[in-house]
């Protein structure tokens, strides 16, 4: 194993490292971490659209965080990968894994030879035809994985191996001491909203949907015509709160109509989460992401899901930098991701 990782976030509108030692241990610390933003078009969706520029953008980063090591963790995200509750016959996981093909195709929206897959056991049960595993299907888009791994390598890095965002958010999020009942983790980002059922830290159910912070941005500019940099300041000025002046009054109400939207399709799938198991409810929730910051979002959730809302501390948890190049170069909130991603590495 490498002394130190990068977890990789190549995110719609960043990209974000986190270095870490001991990633594996009992004990890992964040050596060093740093954010570098990326110009519009470059990642839609989770898919590196425009190569050489995201690997200029990773050059950049690593000369601002000044990382040690080029091995990374690379975080498929966004549109590109989808998660699926899945039961298959009991057989060692190994057997389960190259059976996936066979079982899938009709919860795919590609052919499964275009797809990459994967599946994590949940449980174990008794089920009508003898025992079942319950579990998790993971599935990427090849060419998006493979584009994102070439931005990785045309900067001169070295992708240890690819992991799947939401798992990402659960291992950085899942606190220790909430070690009973279920949590909810939610990472709001641009375009996408992952949203993880985790217990014990243990992912119960994923789902990323397909609306993020961005959406409120493009309300403003679609319904006000403003630029998206005024769209963008505006947002994060008015937010969720009640508003100031009369002229507020008609940015507030942008912001409401879209937030209620990104609200609800929150909700819903925490409504799908507890409906299909009504013995094991969700009994908190806790966000990260950029889009999470909105003001008064964690109210406006804790509303509509009747559930108490935190924010993430995952990085109180971690020993951090002290001090140093590109220590403060991201904000904490925001390289949970990253951090989770660094986390995941196998001893
Ligand atoms: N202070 C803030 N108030 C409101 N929104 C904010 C704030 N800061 C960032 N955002 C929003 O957060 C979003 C970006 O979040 P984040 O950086 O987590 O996304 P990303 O990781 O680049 O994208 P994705 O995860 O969708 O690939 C944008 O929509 C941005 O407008
Ligand atoms: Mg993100």
């Amino acid at each position: 194993m490498p002394s130190t990782i990068v977890g990789l976030d190549i995110g719609n509108s960043t990209v974000r490292a986190v270095e870490l030692k001991n990633p594996a241990g009992t004990k890992p610390q964040v050596l060093r971490h740093a954010a570098v933003t990326l110009p519009e078009g470059a990642v839609h969706r989770g898919e590196v659209l425009e190569v050489s520029t995201v690997a200029s953008a990773l050059k950049q980063l690593w000369s601002l965080g000044g990382f040690k090591t080029k091995n990374v963790v690379l975080g498929m995200g966004g549109a590109r990968v989808l998660a699926r509750d899945l039961s298959v016959p009991k057989a060692p996981i190994a057997q389960i894994k190259e059976s996936l093909p066979f079982h899938v195709q009709e919860l795919l929206p590609v052919p499964v030879s275009d797809a990459l897959l994967d599946f994590y056991p949940v449980s174990e049960e008794l089920g009508e035809q003898g025992p079942v595993v319950r579990g998790l299907l993971v599935a990427a888009i090849k060419d998006a994985v493979t584009s994102n791994v070439q931005a990785a390598m045309h900067a001169g890095l070295r992708p240890k191996s690819v992991d799947f965002v939401p798992f990402a958010v659960s291992r950085a999020l899942a606190p220790v001491k909430h070690t009973t009942g279920r949590t909810a983790l939610i990472d709001v980002g641009s375009s996408s909203t992952n949203v993880v059922v985790a217990w014990d830290g243990v992912p119960q159910f994923v789902r990323i949907v397909p609306s993020g912070g961005d959406d409120i941005t493009n309300a403003f500019v679609a319904t006000l015509q403003l630029d998206p940099e005024t769209a963008e300041l505006k947002k994060r000025e008015i937010g969720l709160t009640a508003p100031e002046s009369a002229d507020d009054q008609v940015y507030a109400e942008v912001v409401h109509r879209a937030a209620v939207e990104l609200l609800g399709s929150i909700r819903n799938t925490l409504n799908y989460y507890t409906s299909t198991r009504p013995h094991a409810p969700v009994e908190r929730v806790i966000l990260t992401g950029g889009g999470s910051r909105l003001r008064g979002l964690d109210a406006a959730l804790a509303e509509v899901t009747g559930l108490p809302v935190e924010y993430s501390t995952a990085l109180t948890r971690v020993g951090l930098p002290k001090q140093g190049k590109g220590a403060d170069a991201a904000a904490p909130a925001d390289i949970d991701i990253a951090l989770g991603l660094a986390l995941g590495v196998k001893p």
